[in-house]
């Protein structure tokens, strides 16, 4: 599993796009049907693509990790950027030269672009047979009957309660120590760039029962780390219809934080106009909340601010910083940072660097605006600063977050932190890898008594620009 920093959508190199996700075959049938899905965008994606899998393996389907042997084909699609849906068409031409040798291979187009283009998709697209919306999954085996009948299927149908909370995910390319629990879907916030509103439909919270249940069996599979997932986490809130009980976000964390204190628990994404002090203080109450709080400020610059819909200013947003800084101090703070939307001038693109300087970041996603059709923006305003502006106030943004980066892990430098072995580091079977509660990879070499899924305390002896360099000191 990648590190949290992963879970949002990257301009450059969107790391987890374009990555395939394969299933554990759990039961050897050489008779079975060969499913291979490739998920791209936010870890909303990614966890729905587990719903998905495991829709279709009640369906009696097994996975393979090469799409060329799969009877079906499913794309998990990303709409945020137009370059994220260009990516796509590309990766479909890969699968139509596939049809082309194997007619009988079923395609499946799936989430956000599935939503955004509808029926277009199939008319853009013939090697497309299946269209499928976020909110559609549980009509799959409908869909692909008509598929494999030589129909078109298309369900793109959005819901106003659908959250699949019955439905156990199948964890796919797990390390089996951290997991996606999704706990409610859609957004209702309308920031004027986002596409999402539209194409994940009206927010609804997941039943709190489901998510503590789906909580509780991770920790008895061996998982220590629950990473909590929606549009906008802090406008999370069930009623129980018989108690009348209320809760919201900040019960919601309180109570996955009892289910076992050795199960960490992330969350994300929280947004500015939302985040309340008592979600501050339940993250300080609880040891096992993680001190990170993922917090998009998109712009600097109230009046940019006001034309994205944001629905709070510059003040506002230092305000929150204020507050997480007092009430949990050491808390990394990471973020995401729009250059060049509508109307951008010098001056207010200025507010963004003098914002970035003033909190320091530990971590920051950052994008030049990419227009989306049908969204306000788009209807609203015009697209105006043009793509060498948008690019050249992207590249300062990136150099100075990378300073700042690195002046975030150098302070780490010298403590002693708690990590959760993740499992091997990528470069070498000699060191493990994991993160501290702040959500900073650390990596150090092995000790043969402890294994992936074990809490040791790490010395911090130095760090490169992403990772923290250490040694085992329990
Ligand atoms: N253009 C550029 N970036 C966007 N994001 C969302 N929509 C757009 C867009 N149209 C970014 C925001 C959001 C992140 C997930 O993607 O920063 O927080
Ligand atoms: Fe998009 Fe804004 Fe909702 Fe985030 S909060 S998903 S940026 S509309």
């Amino acid at each position: 599993m990648e590190s949290i920093k992963e879970i949002f959508q990257k301009e450059h190199d969107e790391a987890r796009q374009g990555e395939a996700i394969m299933i554990e075959p759990t039961i050897a049938n050489a008779s079975a049907r060969k499913l291979y899905i490739e998920s791209y965008g936010c870890a909303m994606n990614f966890a729905d693509s587990e719903v998905v899998a495991s829709i279709m393996l009640d369906m009696g389907f097994q996975t393979t990790t090469d799409y060329k042997e799969a009877d079906v084909v499913f794309i998990n699609t990303c709409s945020i950027r137009e370059n994220a849906e260009q990516r796509i068409r590309k990766r479909l031409t890969d699968f139509r030269a596939q049809k082309i040798a194997k007619p009988s291979t079923i395609v499946g187009v799936l989430g956000c672009m599935a939503e955004r283009l509808k029926a277009k998709f199939i008319e853009e697209e013939k090697l497309v047979d299946l269209v499928i919306g976020p909110d559609a999954y549980r009509d799959l085996p409908l869909l692909l009957s008509q598929a494999d009948d030589g129909q078109k299927a298309i369900n793109v149908l959005l819901s106003r309660e659908e959250t699949y909370a019955d439905i156990t995910p199948l964890r796919l390319n797990t390390n089996g120590v951290n997991a996606y629990v999704s706990i409610m879907r859609g957004c209702d916030n309308m920031c004027s760039f986002c596409v999402v509103p539209f194409t994940r439909g009206r927010e609804r919270s997941r039943n709190v029962n489901s998510i503590l249940k789906e909580v509780a069996e991770l920790f008895s599979n061996g998982y220590r780390e629950v990473i909590l997932l929606g549009q906008n986490v802090d406008s999370y809130k069930w009623l129980d219809e018989t108690t009348q009980e209320l809760t919201n976000f900040a019960a919601l964390l309180a109570l996955v934080a009892k289910v076992n204190p050795l199960m960490r628990v992330r969350f994300s994404t929280s947004h500015p106009k939302d985040i309340t002090d008592e979600v501050l203080q339940t993250i300080a109450d609880h040891a096992n909340i993680c001190n990170s709080i993922h917090l998009p400020v998109q712009s600097g610059s109230t009046t940019v601010l006001d034309r994205m819909n944001r629905n709070y200013s510059r003040e506002w947003y230092l305000n929150r910083i204020d507050a997480i800084r007092r009430i949990i101090p050491g808390c990394a703070i990471s973020t995401d940072i729009i250059t060049g939307f509508c109307g951008e001038t010098a001056e207010e693109f200025k507010d963004t660097l003098s914002m970035m300087a003033l909190v320091k970041f530990n971590y920051a996603y950052q994008f030049s605006y990419s227009e989306r059709p049908g969204t306000p923006a788009a209807k609203k305003m015009k697209d105006d600063v043009d793509d060498v502006t948008k690019a050249a106030r992207l590249d300062q943004v990136i150099a100075l977050q990378r300073g700042h980066s690195l002046e975030k892990l150098k302070e780490f430098v010298g403590q002693t932190h708690e990590v959760l072995i993740e499992g091997f580091s990528k470069k070498s079977a000699n060191d493990f890898a994991g993160k501290n509660d702040q959500n900073a990879v650390v990596v150090f070499p092995v000790v043969d008594s402890y294994k992936k899924g074990d809490y040791v305390q790490v010395l911090i002896e130095s760090c490169t620009s992403a990772t923290l360099i250490g040694k085992i000191v329990n």
